[in-house]
C-alpha cells in the first residue's frame, strides 16, 4: 500500500486525475471501476475539463441504492450521468451500474458474469467514515461479490447529511454494490480519503488493523493500492 498525503480534497482529485490521465493515454479501450460520494465530484471536473478520449472506455460502479429508478435526483446513476457520463464522450452502453430495481438476484449475478467479461483496470475508491468502499459495511466477507446489502444506521446518516437534503427517511436503507472480492480483482486501485470524518477509520488502517470490522483494510493485500488522503484525514484536524 501506497500512501500519498495531500494538503486537501482538491489536490487529491487532482493526483488521481493525473493516475486516470496516465491510464487513458495508454490504454484507450480501459475498464474504469467508477465511484459514487462527494470525494470524486473534483476529479469527475477535472475529466469532463480534459480532452481525453473515452469512446473506448468501459465503466462499471460500486453499487446502487436499492429501490431507486435511475431517474431519481439520487440514485448513483443519476450522479454519474449529471456529474460524468453527460459530458464525455462515452458509448452510453459502455456503461454499467447495478439496477436498483428489479430481480436483485439476477441484477447481482449478471453483474458479477459481465466483472468477469471485463476485468477492471483501474478501480477508484472513495471510504465511508466507518471504513466501507463500495456499500460493503463492516462485517462484509472479503470475498463477497456483487450482493445486497442492508446499510449501516451511521451510513445512512452520513449519506443524509451529504445528499438526500438531510432527510433520513428519504435514504434507502439497502443497496447493491460489488462485493470486495470484485473490488480486488482490478489491476491498480485508488482511494480518496479527506476530511476529518474519515480519521478514525484511517488511523485504524494505518495502525495494522486487517479485519472484516474495517472493509478497507481488505485493500491491503492488494499489490498495486494507493491511498490519497488529506491533511485531515491522516492528523484527524
Ligand atoms: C457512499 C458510497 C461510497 C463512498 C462513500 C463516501 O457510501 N457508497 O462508495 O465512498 O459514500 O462518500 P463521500 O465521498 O461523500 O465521503
Amino acid at each position: 500500500m501506497e500512501v500519498v498525503i495531500v494538503k486537501d480534497l482538491h489536490e487529491a482529485c487532482q493526483k488521481v486525475y493525473e493516475v486516470f490521465e496516465k491510464q487513458l493515454n495508454q490504454k484507450k479501450d480501459s475498464v474504469l471501476g467508477l465511484a459514487t460520494g462527494s470525494s470524486p465530484i473534483d476529479l469527475y471536473a477535472m475529466l469532463c475539463a480534459s480532452s481525453l478520449d473515452f469512446s473506448k472506455v468501459v465503466t462499471f460502479n460500486l453499487d446502487e441504492y436499492f429501490g431507486l429508478d435511475k431517474a431519481h435526483p439520487q440514485s448513483y446513476r443519476y450522479f454519474m450521468d449529471h456529474h460524468l457520463f453527460d459530458h464525455i464522450n462515452i458509448s452510453k452502453e459502455n456503461i454499467h451500474i447495478p439496477s436498483g430495481i428489479g430481480d436483485i438476484q439476477k441484477v447481482c449475478d449478471d453483474y458479477n458474469e459481465l466483472l468477469k467479461q471485463y476485468p477492471i483496470d483501474l478501480q477508484l475508491l472513495g471510504m465511508g467514515s466507518n471504513g466501507h468502499v463500495g456499500f460493503n459495511e463492516p462485517g462484509t466477507p472479503f470475498d463477497s461479490v456483487t450482493h445486497y446489502i442492508a446499510l449501516k444506521q451511521s451510513t445512512i446518516e452520513d449519506n443524509a447529511r451529504l445528499f438526500f437534503n438531510g432527510n433520513i427517511d428519504e435514504v434507502p436503507k439497502n443497496a447493491i454494490t460489488m462485493g470486495i472480492s470484485n473490488i480486488l480483482s482490478a489491476k491498480k486501485i485508488v482511494l480518496i480519503a479527506c476530511g476529518p470524518k474519515k480519521h478514525k477509520a484511517i488511523q485504524r488502517l494505518l495502525n495494522g488493523e486487517i479485519s472484516e470490522d474495517l472493509p478497507v483494510s481488505a485493500l491491503v493485500s492488494h499489490p498495486d493500492f494507493t491511498l490519497y488522503l488529506d491533511e485531515a484525514a491522516y492528523y484527524g484536524k
